[in-house]
């Protein structure tokens, strides 16, 4: 994966973030998934009022691209705003491992802070598709 990729990736996450609908948390996260095939579609954390209905940045971003037919997702990034680079939560890595297990996953801060982790590092020992086997 080039730099340039990244920083594109990121700053698509960045966009998306502005979008983030947060009446009641007010943290605002970004995300923007890569392709195979190059296109990008981004994510931002959409909250309810009965909190359990909030869908995160990333798993928004995974399921617009899932739903558009997306089969080979290469890079995740995700950003928000805070001291570290923003770590996914434990739905959204179940997820990843589900729709995106080869993808590279770029955490970033609003400061530029930024760790990469594989998918298979946020989430060792996971349940998935071979587990109901
Ligand atoms: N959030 C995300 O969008 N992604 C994460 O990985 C962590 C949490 C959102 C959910 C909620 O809208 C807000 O951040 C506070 O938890």
């Amino acid at each position: 994966m080039t730099e340039r990729k990244i920083d594109e990736l990121v700053n698509c996450a960045a966009k998306a973030r502005e979008r983030a609908y947060t009446p009641y948390s007010h943290y605002s996260v970004g995300a923007a998934v890569l392709t195979k095939s190059g296109d990008v579609y981004t994510g931002c954390n959409i909250e309810n009022a009965s909190y359990g209905a909030t869908c995160c940045a990333e798993r928004v971003a995974l399921f617009k691209a899932v739903s558009e037919g997306e089969q080979d997702i290469q890079m995740i990034a995700v950003i928000a705003d805070g001291d570290k680079p923003v770590p996914p939560c434990g739905i959204c890595r179940q997820v990843m491992i589900e729709l995106a297990p080869q993808a590279l996953v770029v955490m970033s801060n609003l400061e530029g802070k930024r760790e990469r982790r594989t998918v298979q590092e946020l989430l060792p020992s996971a349940f998935e598709k071979s587990s109901l086997k």
